[in-house]
């Protein structure tokens, strides 16, 4: 490459890594998780994780991104030139980037789709074969229609890659920095507008209280994994996403406290979402309703709307919220391929970004039609959108993530570690001592361990 790509700002830098960070992950996967897995005691666990394993490995990320300014396989050969296959760890986490990109699209779609029908009003429209008032059996009709459906979704997707490909067409600074500069403070401003919403409606404090009172009997090895798990989830970590991101962090970013900063605002975009979410489903009556999948967000979101005054307006701010988290997230997994394409083979910007996005018409599309036409075919009993989430996020993520950390704990000079994180020395690193511990023996031990669990 001839001039070295670099973000225009330390907000913007900031702006763009959190917008990767806060994705579907903390709107919905997050509650989803915390209800499956008790409550508080979930939350509490997974502080711990984010503070002990998630800062320090998105460290580590960070200084293997900067330091070795290229994409995602091409740092290993920058640092450690005479190790030869190591690259083949970013080749690992591209992959896994790509198959979550293929299904996250997909997603991203139906958020699109539930903010138009939202505005339009249709989603609300009872239809006359929906008995009154059975609110779950109109919303389950809706999601027969809008994500089970043939065509709609296809062609949601299509404008959801469409637009990433706009964006990534524009370059880092001009594309992804700015876009994500607009839309960051939008997505807070809305969560925190929705927040005091949920936190004054009548029984907010139950729900409050099943969110932050823990039931430390409740601990299981369970609870440990899945929240270890959603933390690597939610951090975008082990993706190649960080170490692409940071490959144009400019010298000066100090990298420790740029990891802390993101953590904190991913982890309080979650607990948000939980004083969101919780407060809500109590006060509704809908505490036996499946949070878990898209349940939570196309049926009990919608029947919490429906039984709010202003249902529309909500209804929709919440869907432009969800399509917002999803966009940032989607364009930080596609510029990981892109970043690949540009500096591996060398090709232009326009031809990186043709490449990575077109295929993907094909492969969201079998994601999408494996959910509807296509779910009879399954793979280990699972749908291929299912089996890839699965496969990715449960096998890939963990496998990359230990991978990541051995090779910055063992492979890669320490000094390398603490040239990045002391910007060079300049920096006094306090806390090299101990990022670099955990990198070395406690981060890759828990993963294996999270690894394991998912066989338990
Ligand atoms: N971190 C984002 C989220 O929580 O939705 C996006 C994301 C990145 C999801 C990487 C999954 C992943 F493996």
């Amino acid at each position: 490459m001839s001039q070295k790509t670099t973000f225009g700002s330390k907000i913007g830098l900031i702006a763009t890594t959190v917008g990767s960070a806060v994705g579907l992950g903390n709107v919905w996967r997050f509650p989803a998780e915390t209800q499956a897995n008790g409550g508080a005691i979930f939350l509490l666990i997974y502080i711990a994780c984010v503070f002990i394993l998630g800062i320090p490995v998105m460290t580590a990320e960070f200084s293997l991104g900067r330091g070795g300014s290229s994409d995602a396989t091409g740092v290993f050969r920058k640092v450690t030139p005479n190790k030869k296959g190591w690259w083949l760890v970013g080749a690992l986490a591209i992959m896994a980037s790509y198959l979550i990109l293929s299904f996250y699209m997909v997603v991203s779609g139906w958020t699109l789709e539930y903010l138009i029908q939202s505005i339009s009003g249709n989603l609300y429209a009872t239809d006359s074969e929906i008995v009154a008032g059975n609110k779950e059996q109109l919303f389950n009709n809706r999601m027969t229609e809008y994500i089970r459906g043939t065509y709609r979704p296809l062609i949601m997707t299509y404008i959801m890659l469409a637009a990433n490909a706009f964006v990534l067409l524009k370059g880092v600074q001009k594309g992804i920095e700015k876009i994500s500069n607009i839309m960051m403070p939008v997505l807070f401003i809305l969560l925190l507008m929705f927040c005091v919403v949920s936190l004054s409606l009548p029984n907010a404090s139950e729900g409050v209280s099943f969110f932050l009172k823990p039931d430390f009997s409740a601990v299981s090895a369970k609870t440990i994994v899945n929240a270890l798990g959603q933390a690597f989830f939610s951090l975008s970590l082990a993706m190649g996403i960080l170490v692409t991101y940071a490959s144009y962090y400019p010298p000066k970013t100090k990298l420790t406290r740029t990891a802390v900063t993101v953590s904190v605002l991913d982890l309080g975009v979650a607990i948000l979402m939980g004083l969101i979410i919780f407060p809500a489903v109590m006060t509704f009556g809908l505490t036996d309703h499946d949070l878990a999948g898209s349940a939570l967000v196309f049926i009990t979101l919608p029947e919490i709307f429906s039984q709010m005054s202003g249902t529309l307006f909500w209804s929709a701010l919440f869907f432009l919220l969800l399509s917002v988290a999803a966009f940032t997230s989607t364009i930080s997994l596609a510029e990981v391929s892109v970043a690949f394409m540009e500096q591996r083979f060398g090709f232009t910007r326009t031809r990186s970004v043709i490449t990575v996005v077109a295929p993907l018409f094909i492969l969201s599309s079998v994601c999408s039609l494996s959910v509807g036409p296509w779910s009879e075919f399954t793979i280990y009993g699972m749908t291929i959108f299912d089996f890839l989430d699965t496969v990715a996020t449960n096998i890939m993520l963990p496998v990359g993530g230990i991978l990541l950390c051995v090779y910055m704990g063992w492979i890669a000079p320490r000094s390398f570690f603490r040239k990045e994180m002391t910007n060079n020395g300049k920096l006094k690193s306090h806390t090299f001592a101990i990022i670099a511990f955990i990198i070395k023996w406690i981060a890759p031990l828990l993963i294996a361990l999270v690894l394991a669990g998912q066989f338990l």
